[in-house]
């Protein structure tokens, strides 16, 4: 795991904007994996610039981590309008190579299985991106005793229904459940990319780092056992680590 520490938000998102775009001029048919969040929009405005400036994303798949269920696709906090909206309508990216979960599907258990085999059917996920949670939730994997190891539907704990009512009109309104990538469908990816930022992931981002030990009450702490992993955290966001 490679830990990189920068002055600022605006550092982190053109590193990690950097590092996608090697990574789809390297394999301009790669695979990659995309979160929602707050944290990677700095990165999403690099790629769209990057697309203005001549970088080619016609031949990429994209993987979603997760949407609410119970959602219409069409509502603004779902994260396929989400992903729309801060990203894909702004690249040339094909509609048709797109993967986001269904977070309106009748047949969850069937949905969850056919997504897995469609990234399994891509060749697998070459750089997953990745938010975390205040809880160390990563995608929608929260903490637990038992973690569902493929894609799956899952409750959302209390803190996350907190931290997301944020967006919403009221905390009501917030889904309470949602269709995620698994941890093992995450850690199959060849590489993945870590972002914290603010003082609000200052916490969590000491617990997990502070020594490598793997927990189910820190989902991101499954990444230790990866090994090709780069965590991007702002200067606010490790300021808990330079103690
Ligand atoms: C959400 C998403 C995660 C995301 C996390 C942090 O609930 N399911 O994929 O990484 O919360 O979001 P933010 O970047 O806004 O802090």
């Amino acid at each position: 795991m490679r830990i990189h520490i920068f002055e600022s938000y605006e550092e982190l998102s053109k590193k990690a904007a950097e590092i996608i775009k090697s990574q789809i001029v390297l394999k301009n048919d790669s695979v990659i994996g995309f979160a929602t969040g707050s944290t990677p929009l700095g990165t999403y405005k690099e790629l769209i610039n990057m697309y203005k400036e001549g970088l080619d994303f016609s031949d990429i798949t994209t993987f979603n981590l997760d949407e609410y269920y119970g959602l219409p696709a069409s509502d603004v906090n779902s994260y396929r309008y989400f992903m729309y909206n801060n990203l894909f309508d702004h690249i040339n990216v094909d509609r048709k190579k797109v993967h986001i979960p269904d977070g309106e599907t009748n047949d969850v258990e069937k949905f969850c299985k056919d997504y897995e085999q469609s990234i399994q059917n891509a060749g697998g996920i070459d750089l997953q991106i990745l938010g975390i949670g205040k809880n160390g939730h990563i995608g929608f994997n929260e903490p637990d005793d038992n973690m569902d190891v493929p894609t799956h539907l899952t409750g959302l704990t209390e803190d996350t229904i907190n931290a997301n009512s944020r967006f919403f009109d009221s905390i009501d309104q917030v889904p309470k459940q949602a269709i995620t990538m698994g941890l093992g469908t995450i850690m199959k990816s060849k590489r993945i990319l870590l972002l914290a930022s603010g003082t609000d992931k200052a916490e969590i981002i000491e617990r997990m780092l502070k020594q490598p030990v793997v927990t189910t009450n820190i989902p991101a702490s499954f990444l230790f056992l990866h090994n090709n992993v780069d965590i991007l955290v702002d200067e606010k966001a490790a300021s808990e680590l330079e103690k």
